[in-house]
């Protein structure tokens, strides 16, 4: 296949991001009952996953959210059918893959389209990949999964910001060695692995409840796939895979979120459909600095000390691959952390850019200070007030509005769209807890004094 990229560079806009801004009225204790959505970081692959079969894939408890959407329309565009017979219902066939490209468009949305670099070269044996960085290398790089595809026997270059590759014959099993724990590059090396000649290992295979869920949805699937120790998946090839049905695991990051909202606002709140389970070193963290948790077998109740009262401990908290605590609770942590008494110190392990939104906590009167891009201290316990303050991403965006329920007066946040990416319908369940909270398009709202 001879493709210029370079046109689609030329013809690349990007599309217009409907700008919205959350207004969020601070101090009011939440109390009721919230239902956990299905996993975020779950619902992408396992929609990838199925690609590896032309037969029928139905998923249940999907979450309803912008990246879900993304994910949706990518398949589309690579002539994939996607019904969506009901909410949080999708079905997947395809039967009839007709353009073996994913685009920069799709990928500068939503690095997650760069799982179907797995699948779909195995088993079409060719596909071009926009780099989700675009040209950028350095953050958030995929560098790892190009690299377990070599593994594998794929040749893939990579010209003008896309990899194309190419699987000559079928991929072949192999060995793959990665340098640190990657959780899409695990996936991804697993969803080629299982349509590839012969047997692979992968080692350190990344250990995070999403990975399992896509091993449960691979089985049913009829692949041969097994976690053999905690940090190792082998999987031996199979020509083809059937169509399955699967419920997507809840997510353990909006419950955690949830449970800090609980915490800040001093509020009771009981979590139904909670994977307590999968959040062992979260739950920890925040009992021992003093939030009242109880795990029963499908929920969780939170019990928040008064808002304001300092009764929180200090805690250090260090972030790690699963079962570690989770990169993506520290945002959400971090809000908590402001209301300790002490001194706490963050030390993110995983990505560099996952302190930058502090900056904006700081606006709302938190004291802290940002040592690196790694380490910041967060000093406690402070009075938070209203600000208007600018979200960059997913989980900043969903922190920015704990912090502005915890504080003193009106927020306004903008880059709300950030959070729809990942959350089902947030200021719906936040409302739903008695928060005074509503998403409202950008322009209409003026800034507090
Ligand atoms: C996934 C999650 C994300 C979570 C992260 C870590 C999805 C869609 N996203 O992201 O919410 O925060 O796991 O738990 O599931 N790395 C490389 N080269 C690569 C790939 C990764 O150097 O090719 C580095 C990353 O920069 C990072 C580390 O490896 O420092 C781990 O990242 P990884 O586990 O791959 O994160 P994602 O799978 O992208």
């Amino acid at each position: 296949m001879v493709v210029d990229t370079r046109l689609f560079h030329w013809e690349y806009e990007p599309p217009p991001v409907e700008h919205e801004v959350f207004r969020v009225e601070g101090g009011v204790p939440l109390r009721g009952e919230v239902a956990i959505s299905g996993a975020k970081n779950a619902a992408l692959k396992l929609l990838a996953a199925a690609t590896l079969t032309g037969e029928r894939c139905r998923f249940t408890n999907v979450p309803e959210i912008e990246d879900v959407r993304v994910m949706v329309e990518t398949l589309r565009d690579l002539g994939v059918v996607v019904d969506h017979p009901a909410p949080n219902v999708y079905e997947v066939a395809s039967g009839d893959v007709e353009w073996l490209f994913v685009p920069l468009e799709a990928a500068a949305k939503m690095r997650a389209s760069f799982i179907l670099l797995g699948p779909l070269l195995a088993r079409f044996g060719q596909v071009i990949m926009s780099n989700p960085g675009g040209d950028r290398i350095g953050r958030r790089p995929v560098n790892l999964h190009v690299d377990a595809m070599r593994a594998l026997g794929a040749e893939i270059d990579y010209r003008n910001g896309y990899y194309f590759a190419r699987a000559p014959g079928r991929l072949r099993g192999g060995e793959i060695r990665f340098p640190n724990v990657t959780v899409m590059g695990t996936e991804n090396a697993m969803l080629a692995a299982t349509l590839a000649e012969g047997h692979t290992v992968i080692r350190p295979a990344a250990r995070e409840p999403e990975v399992d869920d896509l091993i449960a949805m691979l089985q049913k699937m009829g692949a041969e796939v097994e976690r053999t120790a905690p940090d190792t998946i082998e999987i031996q090839g199979r020509r083809r895979l059937r169509g399955a049905e699967h419920s997507v695991v809840p997510d353990r990051i909006e419950t955690g979120t949830f449970v800090i909202a609980a915490a800040v606002t001093g509020g009771e709140v009981i979590l139904q459909g909670a994977p307590c389970d999968d959040l062992g070193a979260f739950l920890e963290v925040v009992t021992r600095m003093g939030v009242q948790v109880a795990c029963g077998r499908d929920s969780i109740e939170v019990r928040g000390a008064p808002r304001g009262s300092g009764e929180y401990r200090a805690c250090d908290v260090e972030t790690a691959p699963y079962p570690g605590f989770a990169t993506d609770l520290q945002p959400p942590t971090s809000v908590l952390l402001t209301q300790a008494s002490g001194r706490s110190r963050l030390h993110e392990t995983i990505f560099e850019d996952r302190l930058e939104w502090l900056s904006e906590l700081a606006r709302m009167g938190a004291a802290l200070d940002v040592i690196d891009s790694h380490h910041a201290t967060i000093d406690g316990p402070s009075r938070l007030h209203a600000a208007t303050v600018e979200i960059g991403d997913l989980r900043a965006g969903a922190s920015l509005i704990l912090a502005a329920l915890a504080a003193d007066g009106t927020t306004t946040i903008h880059g709300a769209h950030h959070v729809r990416r990942g959350y089902e319908n947030i200021e719906g369940k936040f409302v739903g807890l008695g928060a005074r909270i509503e998403r409202l398009a950008e322009g209409t709202v003026t800034a507090p004094a």
